[in-house]
């Protein structure tokens, strides 16, 4: 594969950058030369992070507004004003309509939603004109899952303020799009409380079976797309929701 470059110079900032996607995505930018900053809850993985990829690594929780703004700030005095900025940090969550407590509606619209549109509130007056911004989707956000409906609503309306946020930047030349992935294979999947192995197991063949493609996506398929989205190689497209799924939404 050609060796790329994109990111040289760059401040990228990653809102949920330890583990899964949000790790592959550091990885990829600090491949290519980015100074990288980046969030997460879990010391551990955030100190394997950083080792991996040179990030400055903050300890922020994205439920808690005041946290946010004061990672950015942490980051943008060390690192300079922010070009790329990733706001990818997320939770699962399923249960049926009938079993959802408003404690569970919080702490998944705390972090997805809500936390969301904060953290891309906070980046905004350090966000370098002509910069880029992604958000991660999901095809939840489409598609009728049963057990889904709260996690589904969070993304859907993270889609929809990324519109919003599009078209606020847009006179600063700073481009907003959304990468939502299908089944990816993350810990994610196992973060679900109480959630058995054989549960796991079949979630997985029941999620590989609904892709067209029949397979479950890698966390580097889903970072390539988000690196091409805040690269100049999109410099015309803002406001789009790409799908990497293996055409769980479109086929
Ligand atoms: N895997 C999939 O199948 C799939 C499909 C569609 C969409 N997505 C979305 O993809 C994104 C990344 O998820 P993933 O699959 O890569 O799962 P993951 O490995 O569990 O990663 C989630 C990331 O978000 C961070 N995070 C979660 N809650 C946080 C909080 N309150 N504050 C700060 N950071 C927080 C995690 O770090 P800490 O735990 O250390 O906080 C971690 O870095 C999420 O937005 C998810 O909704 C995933």
């Amino acid at each position: 594969m050609m060796t790329k470059d994109r990111f040289s110079g760059k401040h990228v900032f990653i809102f949920g950058g330890n583990s899964g996607i949000g790790l592959a995505a550091a990885e990829g930018f600090a491949a290519e030369g980015a100074a990288l900053s980046l969030t997460g809850r879990s010391k551990e993985t955030l100190n394997k992070a950083a080792a991996k990829t040179g990030a400055l690594a903050l300890q922020s929780d994205m439920a808690d507004p005041a946290a946010s703004a004061a990672a950015i700030n942490t980051a943008v005095e060390k690192n300079g004003p922010i070009d790329v900025l990733f706001v990818n940090a997320g939770v699962g969550g399923f249960a049926p309509i009938g079993d959802v407590t408003e404690e569970f509606w919080d702490n998944v619209h705390d972090v997805n939603l809500k936390g969301a549109f904060f953290a891309g509130k906070a980046a905004l007056p350090h966000l370098r004109d002509g910069g880029a911004v992604v958000f991660t989707g999901s095809v939840g956000s489409q598609l009728a899952l049963p057990g889904n409906a709260v996690y589904a609503a969070a993304k859907a309306g993270l889609r929809a303020m990324a519109r919003t946020f599009a078209a606020e930047l847009a006179p600063r030349k700073i481009r907003v799009n959304v990468v939502s992935p299908g089944p990816t294979e993350t810990p994610l999947f196992y973060r679900n409380p109480g959630i058995t192995d054989d549960a796991v197991d079949a979630l997985r063949a029941q999620m590989r079976e609904a892709v067209p493609l029949k397979r479950i996506g890698e966390p580097a398929e889903v970072a390539r797309a988000v690196l091409f989205l805040s690269s100049d190689e999109a410099s015309f497209i803002t406001g789009v929701d790409l799908f990497v799924d293996g055409g769980s939404v479109e086929l």
